[in-house]
């Protein structure tokens, strides 16, 4: 038997079942990892580690080197926690799983990252529809020891406590720039086209297929066309927002965001797979294979 989450329940919404989970923080129950809970972790780590050379930008994999993981053990967050608290201060904290928005971005704000404390069972390793700790340790983690990255995570928390006080609109705006950015960004490096979304880097299947495929579009980052656009939770993405930099981000996202929540409240959503005039179009995806509906 491996280590199980502790789901409180399940909450019937229009989206289906969402698993709802105790809110508090806990501390890792390390020793209850069994063999094959490190055994995924170690399948896991070696297969994404070798496959993401080459495709995930320089910074992903500096850091994560930096961070001391490797495929041998679930690491201990004790010991991450020495190392990235040296870096740039964030600490990471044990979590049961999703957590309320407000409480996620105030654990931001304060460079506390939450981290899913277990493991996917070993029929999970190709696909699974809720974070566990391979995506957000893998995933997340090691781009908080990066000083520009870390910080525009902390902003954005602070920015998601603002915006939670300003209506679920500007909410839904500031979640889509932490999906196309923090989970499914792409950085345009010297060499060529990268990844750096957590939401890639742990999926074997979409770290080849969003640098690969010409089903979907690469385009310029642009704020406020990425805070329009809605997203896809169930497949691939349909669009990639492409940055040239972390400085970039910062640059782009340091603004007041209050009037511009005031103007997109004006304007339309944009489906997931469109392309407008004024689009920096790196790919322009053909769409094939694509379902039609379903966006979010
Ligand atoms: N500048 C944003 C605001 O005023 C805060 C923010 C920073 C949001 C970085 C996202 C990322 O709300
Ligand atoms: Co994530």
């Amino acid at each position: 038997m491996s280590a199980q989450p502790r789901r409180v329940e399940n909450l019937h919404t229009d989206k289906g079942k969402v698993p709802v989970y105790a809110t508090g923080i806990i501390e890792q129950p390390w020793d209850d990892y069994s063999a094959d809970d490190h055994a995924t972790w170690a399948q896991l780590y070696a297969r994404q580690r070798e496959l993401l050379v080459g495709r995930a930008s320089d910074e992903f994999l500096i850091a994560q080197d930096a961070m001391g993981m490797t495929p041998d053990r679930i690491p201990k967050f004790d010991d991450i926690n020495r190392v990235l608290g040296e870096a740039t201060g964030w600490t990471l904290i044990g979590v049961e799983g999703l957590l309320p928005e407000l409480d996620f971005f105030d654990h931001l704000a304060n460079r506390r990252f939450p981290v899913t404390w277990w493991i996917r069972k070993p029929e999970q390793i190709d696909y699974i529809e809720e974070p566990d700790l391979f995506h957000d340790l893998f995933g997340h983690v090691p781009l908080l020891m990066n000083p520009v990255f870390a910080e525009y995570m902390q902003a954005y928390g602070k920015g998601g406590v603002k915006a939670h006080g300003i209506g679920p609109e500007a909410l839904q705006n500031l979640t889509r720039l932490y999906w196309y950015t923090v989970e499914f960004g792409l950085i345009q490096q010297p060499d060529g086209l990268r990844i750096y979304g957590s939401g890639i880097v742990s999926s074997k299947g979409e770290s080849i297929y969003c640098l690969e495929s010409d089903a979907s579009n690469r385009i310029g980052f642009d704020l406020e066309r990425i805070m329009r656009t809605r997203y896809r939770i169930d497949t691939y993405q349909k669009t990639y927002f492409v940055i040239d930099s972390f400085e970039q981000l910062i640059r782009a996202t340091e603004p007041d965001f209050t009037p511009i929540y005031a103007r997109l409240a004006q304007q339309p959503s944009i489906p997931a797979g469109d392309v407008l005039p004024g689009d920096v179009v790196l790919n322009r995806g053909t769409g094939e294979g694509w379902a039609t509906d379903g966006d979010v």
